[in-house]
């Protein structure tokens, strides 16, 4: 048996990979895959898509875009567990399992589904529950299907996760006390504020907001892109404070100390805004063009994709089959004599 750690996340395949998911999730993984003492489980999380797209080409493009990002910015697929989760069904049998013992009024405090509830309250709606179908609703019991499926041990997500890696140390607390010890309990791995970059509005950069910079752009769009990052009023010659600047935090992810330190002097001597961007940019289209240069030659190459994530799946369903084994038989579900 082995005692190596098992890291695993999931990236939820619903937009084009921005430098948000680039700087909180995708490089800080692949860092966290290159120790010899743990073992990562990466998956695209392409159902889970679902639940705000119906869109078939949105999903579909973006698990190719998601899994190209990954491949591009390094990720060595002899070295993790990479893989789709539609590509495991185990992952669906155990969501069923698990939403038979979940109390339906732990799904009812889940943030994401009181947001909405408490949208259609503020808007005067007759039902609370308009327009929300039950993939929202169930999210947080697959959520725990794709975590306790592989029986992880460190799940690494934004603080707006931490709900739902709660919810699955509860079901799985919950299996175990009721069946018998088949699941281990996971621990979230928050990442800090370090990681979370502002969008063009300087809200969170997120998909949701409309406020991206995607990571694999061209110069000139990626130009276009940085330069319609807000910022407030100040005139060239007067100074400017670095701190909570959307454009100095998103530089601050990708320079050298040395850079930085000199960026935050023209801060202090009033660098103009349009200035400061194009220092951005410039900084942005280096770090990137390498990933970039990747991302072209593996976006031409379907199959390659194709073959890495059937040979993940695979290794994934070694880990996955005689965990599901012992869940069924944990609940009843197993033949009546051997044959
Ligand atoms: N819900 C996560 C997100 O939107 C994605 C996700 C799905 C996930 N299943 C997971 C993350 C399991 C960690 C573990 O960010």
């Amino acid at each position: 048996m082995s005692i190596k750690k098992r890291i695993l996340t999931g990236i939820t395949t619903s937009g084009t990979p921005h430098l948000g998911n680039l700087t909180g999730a995708v490089l800080p993984a692949i860092k966290a895959s290159q120790d010899a003492n743990t073992s990562s489980f990466l998956f695209l999380a392409d159902y889970h898509s679902l639940i705000k797209n119906s869109d078939p080409s949105l999903t579909h493009n973006s698990s190719f875009e998601v899994a190209a990002c990954w491949l591009s910015c390094g990720l060595d697929p002899n070295k993790v567990v990479f893989y789709r989760q539609s590509d495991i069904p185990h992952i669906f049998e155990l969501n069923w399992i698990l939403g038979c013992l979940t109390a339906k009024g732990l799904l009812n405090r889940a943030h994401a589904y009181k947001a909405a509830v408490s949208e259609n309250q503020s808007s005067k709606q007759k039902d609370f529950d308009k327009g929300i179908n039950m993939g929202l609703f169930n999210y947080p019991v697959l959520m725990s299907a794709d975590i306790l499926m592989f029986n992880a041990d460190i799940i690494p997500v934004g603080q707006d996760q931490k709900q739902h890696i709660e919810m699955t140390r509860d079901i799985a607390n919950r299996f175990n006390h009721h069946y018998g010890e088949v699941f281990s309990i996971p621990e979230a791995l928050i990442d800090d504020e370090t990681g979370v970059l502002p969008g063009l509005d300087g809200q969170k950069m997120s998909k949701s907001y409309n406020n991206v910079i995607p990571v694999f752009s061209e110069s000139k769009k990626l130009r276009k892109t940085v330069m319609k990052i807000k910022t407030n009023s100040l005139e060239p010659g007067e100074p400017k404070s670095s701190e909570g600047c959307s454009i100095f935090t998103i530089y601050k992810a990708f320079a050298s100390k040395n850079e930085i330190d000199t960026l935050t002097k023209e801060y202090e001597n009033g660098i103009a805004w349009g200035e400061a961007k194009e220092i951005l940019f410039e900084k942005l289209d280096s770090s990137l063009s390498g990933y970039r240069v990747e991302y072209e030659k593996i976006m031409n190459d379907r199959s390659y994709v194709e073959q890495i994530l059937i040979a993940g799946s695979e290794k994934a369903k070694d880990v996955s089959t005689p965990i599901i084994n012992k869940v069924r038989k944990a609940v009843g579900i197993k033949g009546f004599a051997k044959l």
